[in-house]
């Protein structure tokens, strides 16, 4: 490979070898983060606007290899996601990859349900299998649906159970998320807020 690199030019060659000495600090990096136990915190959440935007939901990794993450996430035919890997719909709700052997059940997953009521972070709920969402349902019992190909990640067509939010609610909800700054909303997103805010004033009576 080095060879045909050199043929075509030197700087090629040096290229090749700083992203081949790149490669090997990630894989290190990576490997001794597992080896050292990753534990995500609650600092490792912040303004759900921050991290990648992937078609409607936002990724990043927390080990810092998000080209790997943004690989699977933009996949056509799935993968698995690489440890690290964070994952949100909602400002309330994440998903991080944990390291091999975390739980074979939950193919290393681990759920949080958060409160960011006051513009920070607080968790509520995490774990596997014992994480209910605001509206009483279990994660893992939605996400186990996905067929397996998408490594638990439902999106709207890889077999899950829908969610009950429009595409306007959703966008509402993450473009009001009071830990990042304040942005416009459409109409339609501010109608949709209107909407939900009835229907939880509605729940709570
Ligand atoms: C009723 C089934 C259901 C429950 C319960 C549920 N989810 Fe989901 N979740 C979905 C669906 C469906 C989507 C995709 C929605 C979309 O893209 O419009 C989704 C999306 C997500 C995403 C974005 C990635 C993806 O899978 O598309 C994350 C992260 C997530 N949910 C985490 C959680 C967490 C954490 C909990 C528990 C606190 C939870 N979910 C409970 C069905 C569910």
């Amino acid at each position: 490979m080095f060879r045909k690199t050199f043929r075509k030019s030197p700087s090629a060659l040096v290229a090749g070898l700083v992203s081949t000495g790149m490669a090997f600090c990630l894989i290190s990096a990576t490997s001794s983060a597992q080896d050292a136990g990753f534990e995500p915190s609650v600092d490792d959440f912040s303004c759900i606007r921050d991290m990648e935007p992937v078609r409607g939901f936002f990724v990043t990794n927390l080990l810092g290899d998000i080209e790997a993450t943004l690989e699977v996430a933009n996949s056509e035919i799935g993968g698995t996601y690489p440890t690290g890997s964070l994952i949100q719909l909602v400002p309330t709700e994440a998903m991080i990859k944990r390291e091999p052997g975390y739980n074979p059940q939950t193919n290393d997953w681990e759920f949080f349900e958060l409160d960011v009521s006051n513009g920070e972070t607080h968790i509520r709920v995490r774990g596997s299998d014992e994480v209910v969402n605001q509206f009483g349902g279990n994660c893992l019992e939605c996400h186990a649906r996905a067929e397996p190909q998408w490594d638990m990640v439902c999106e709207q067509d890889h077999g899950c159970d829908p969610l009950p939010l429009t595409p306007a609610m959703l966008s509402a909800i993450q473009k009001t998320d009071p830990r990042c700054e304040a942005t416009e909303l459409t109409e339609e997103e501010a109608q949709a807020l209107q909407f939900l805010a009835a229907i939880r004033a509605a729940s709570e009576n």
